[in-house]
């Protein structure tokens, strides 16, 4: 089987990619465990330092569950029908030679979610990541190990057709703001010869 993507299939990658946003206004509709399940699978194709496997992944579909971990998250805005915790084990990281203060797992954590968003929504499902929560209450709720800390809850749903409109981009916060080309100095040409600065999205993100 060849792996690599076929050109024909950029189109739709890309679009998948231009097209998600973060989806905090959900039906109460649950979502179907394959779909939680096809979900928590593409983090396994996510990159991670090391190729080392240090993370747990908890699916979390019992509405009590949910409710719970909604009340110690102050930035789940959103109420799922689904999650998925993505933790570290630190002791595992350890033995591994990453220490606490090694970013490498971190970034693996961002590696994982931004896959799984991705997937969620290339299936129709909304997503969204949320970082502001209890970990220790998370922890304590879904029964973890000690060494196990949740770090990102990626939130799962069916979204309702109006969305909230995203975030402000701020004054000398564009896309064009953040790009060089080759140095870090600013130049006016932010994008790549040939291409427009701004990605072609339905929204300003
Ligand atoms: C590390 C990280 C943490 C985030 N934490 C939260 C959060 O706690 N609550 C929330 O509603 N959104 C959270 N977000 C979502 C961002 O607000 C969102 O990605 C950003 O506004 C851009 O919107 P877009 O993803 O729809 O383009 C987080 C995103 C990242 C990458």
């Amino acid at each position: 089987m060849n792996d690599t993507v076929a050109r024909t299939d950029a189109d739709a990658v890309l679009r998948a990619i231009r097209t998600r946003r973060v989806v905090r206004a959900l039906t109460a509709e649950p979502v179907a465990r394959a779909d939680v399940a096809a979900v928590v699978e593409s983090a396994r194709f996510a990159p991670r330092a090391g190729n080392r496997r240090i993370h747990l992944y908890v699916a979390v579909t019992d509405p009590a569950l949910l409710r719970g971990l909604r009340m110690v998250s102050p930035g789940m805005l959103q109420v799922p029908t689904a999650a998925v915790v993505i933790c570290v084990d630190w002791d595992r990281a350890r033995r591994y030679g990453f220490a606490p203060t090694h970013p490498g797992a971190h970034v693996d954590v961002g590696t994982a979610a931004a896959t799984m968003l991705l997937a969620a929504h290339a299936l129709g499902l909304g997503a969204g990541p949320v970082t502001s929560f209890s970990s220790t209450a998370a922890a304590t709720l879904l029964g973890l190990p000690e060494p196990v800390r949740p770090e990102l809850i990626v939130c799962l749903g069916h979204p309702v057709s109006a969305q909230t409109p995203p975030l402000r981009v701020r004054p000398g916060n564009a896309w064009a703001d953040v790009v060089r080309w080759d140095r870090g100095a600013a130049t006016h040409e932010a994008a790549a010869p040939g291409q427009a600065a701004q990605g072609p999205r339905h929204a300003q993100p």
